[in-house]
């Protein structure tokens, strides 16, 4: 069974952002070793944490003006999710075992770009993560623009037809 767990190599030195990708790893162990039976409201826990993980990461970049690719990212993975969602309510869960498989590796290089180098960006500019404030620029002095985005790979498991094993049974 995939599982993720928090290591030093996860930390970006920022804490409330820290603490949200402690609780997607509790979130997605979680629904990782649910039973079939149990997958669906351990997998709504999952997509409501990662609502509210992007959002908090969306608005500090909204308050930054933060370039657009990383919370275009995050629009990605929530479609992907809400879609796969659809198809566990009707009882299918190959797309969601896909999907299983394929997010740690997914998160570990999100929180290893794209989010470390926006924590690295709200640090070095002094951005309050707390109140969302951004003090203000020094005479001269510039907002960085590294999203991140380089190292990113979003998970795409949405086409049945791709995922389909060769010899499953026709339809
Ligand atoms: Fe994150
Ligand atoms: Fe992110």
């Amino acid at each position: 069974m995939p599982s993720l767990t928090w290591n030093a190599s996860l930390a970006n030195e920022l804490a409330p952002m820290d603490a949200t990708h402690r609780e997607f790893i509790d979130c997605y162990n979680a629904a990782a070793a649910a039973a079939p039976e149990d997958f669906l409201p351990a997998f709504d826990r999952l997509i409501e944490h990662t609502e509210g993980h992007f959002d908090l990461e969306n608005g500090w970049m909204a308050a930054v003006d933060f370039p657009g690719c990383h919370r275009a990212e995050h629009d990605r993975v929530l479609a992907v999710m809400r879609d796969i969602r659809k198809r566990v309510e009707r009882g299918d869960l190959f797309l969601a075992r896909r999907l299983i498989e394929e997010l740690p590796a997914w998160f570990e290089n999100h929180v290893n770009g794209m989010d470390a180098a926006l924590a690295f960006h709200l640090s070095s500019i002094g951005f309050d993560v707390d109140r969302c404030t951004l003090r203000p620029l020094a005479e001269g002095e510039q907002r960085g623009t590294g999203c991140g985005c380089a190292s990113m790979n979003t998970p795409e498991p949405a086409s049945r037809e791709h995922a389909q094993p060769a010899q499953s049974p026709a339809a």
